[in-house]
């Protein structure tokens, strides 16, 4: 995914002068200020956040962060591993000047840091593990009254899905925001490209295909001393229980755009067929690495989906839809039929746009929940797992209200089970 270059001109930065300015006339606006639950001390315009989850996203996003308010300050970091959080530490302290501000008591390791951190004083929370425990954290986030950036997917089975649109709920009722990393919804590009299509550019919607094809991705040795749970942990892409399979961490970015193009409005069925061909080693967990299905929406509607992490193979990533009056490319920005367009408009990093109106919601107190379109691709992308694995043509609400939990035996550094490879016509759907 390329990232397009960096506008610094955000909203957002003239929203906080003119916030801190009144701070500076009167000192008795923190009312309008928005920040939920003494996000300020009292007459300051610090921001405290947190990340948790110190990897390559994460790392990036508290810069991306750091940069969306000059009052923002990072004040914790955990990860499960202490080798991670102290690189992460290293490189966030280089680059965040004057924004880095984290003692050592406010670094934590280990499966309970999430835990840690939302007992600290910090107003924001970056959510950017593995999506596997991106429903509990979030739980924990809003329970404890945190704002929260999260990653994409959010969660990995339709039991995480359920806490996560449950825990949406309290976030509207607490005011507090939720900002997704479904990036594209931020990119001004495809915001520009979508209006256009709602707005008729192409006609009726007869059909969308969403590709993702792309290559093969990291992977981290075993050592002697790794119990298996470290070995999966830090090969989380490989291992369902983890990352929910590439359709789920990866394909989303495009499920999503459907999902979008049908006016969030969730398919009502599903069926494909998926497997793995050139990842067939252990190394490789029990990830597929190659998934097509198809998505029944009302209206007869279809998205046809496909998705692939293999080498040396064709890759393109773009969203193909087909109306009566013309064609779009979403991430190209285009349209052509009976109009003809292309988007010409600024390209801000969309990364950085996130953030941008995440702060600025926090700031207003217009907060921002992106938590119903966040949920509902997650539970799209698990749906097309779902079928591809059991081989079975399954609605909706069956894979909502489906019994599947993929949480493991124990959250301890010991000799986990390796999960099965979904085998299509044998593996049951629960
Ligand atoms: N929006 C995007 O374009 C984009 C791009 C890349 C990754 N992502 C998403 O970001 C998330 C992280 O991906 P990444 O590429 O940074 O992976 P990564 O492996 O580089 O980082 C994940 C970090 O989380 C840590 N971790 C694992 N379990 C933890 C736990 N229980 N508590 C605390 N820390 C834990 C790991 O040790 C690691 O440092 C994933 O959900 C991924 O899908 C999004």
């Amino acid at each position: 995914m390329s990232r397009p270059t960096t506008n610094n001109n955000s909203p957002n930065r003239r929203n906080f002068l003119g916030t801190s300015a009144a701070v500076a006339a009167g000192g008795a606006v923190l009312g309008s200020l928005g920040l939920a639950r003494s996000a300020h001390a009292a007459g300051s315009d610090i921001i405290k956040i947190a990340l948790i989850g110190c990897g390559g996203r994460g790392t990036v996003a508290a810069q991306d962060a750091a940069q969306a308010d000059p009052g923002i300050r990072l004040t914790a970091m955990a990860d499960l591993f202490p080798d991670r959080l102290a690189s992460s530490r290293k490189t966030l302290q280089d680059k965040l000047g004057e924004k880095y501000a984290v003692a050592d008591d406010h670094c934590f390791t280990g499966f309970n840091a999430y835990k840690q951190v939302m007992e600290s004083d910090v107003n924001v929370v970056l959510l950017t593990t593995p999506p596997h425990f991106r429903p509990m954290m979030l739980k924990a986030a809003i329970a404890a009254g945190k704002h929260v950036f999260c990653e994409k997917p959010v969660a990995v089975d339709a039991p995480g899905c359920r806490s996560v649109f449950e825990t949406v709920e309290e976030a509207k009722k607490k005011d507090l925001s939720i900002v997704s990393g479904l990036c594209w919804r931020y990119d001004l590009g495809v915001r520009e490209t979508m209006k256009k299509i709602k707005d008729g550019a192409i006609g009726e919607i007869l059909s969308i295909q969403e590709n993702y094809l792309t290559g093969t991705l990291w992977q981290v040795p075993r050592t002697p001393k790794m119990s298996e749970m470290e070995y999966q942990c830090r090969n989380w892409l490989y291992y369902t229980w983890l990352s929910g399979d590439h359709i789920v961490e990866q394909h989303i970015h495009s499920l999503d755009k459907g999902l979008w193009l049908n006016n969030d409005n969730p398919p009502v069925a599903a069926y494909g067929l998926g497997g793995r061909q050139a990842r067939t080693g252990p190394e490789y967990g029990n990830a597929y690495d190659h998934f097509a299905v198809v998505y029944e929406f009302p209206n007869n509607v279809k998205v046809h989906s496909y998705t692939r992490q293999m080498a040396k193979c064709w890759p393109e990533v773009e969203d193909h839809v087909i109306g009566t009056k013309g064609r779009a490319k979403v991430l190209d920005n285009s349209i052509t039929g009976e109009t003809s367009w292309k988007y010409s408009g600024p390209k801000p990093n969309m990364y950085k746009v996130e953030h941008d109106e995440l702060f600025a919601g926090i700031r207003s107190g217009k907060h921002l929940n992106n938590g119903t379109y966040m949920t509902r691709s997650t539970l799209m992308a698990i749906m097309g797992r779902m079928v591809c694995y059991t081989g079975k043509r399954l609605t909706w609400d069956e894979c909502l209200n489906s019994s599947e939990d993929l949480t493991p035996p124990t959250y301890e550094f010991v000799d986990i089970p390796v999960p099965e490879i979904a085998v299509p016509g044998e593996t049951k759907f629960a």
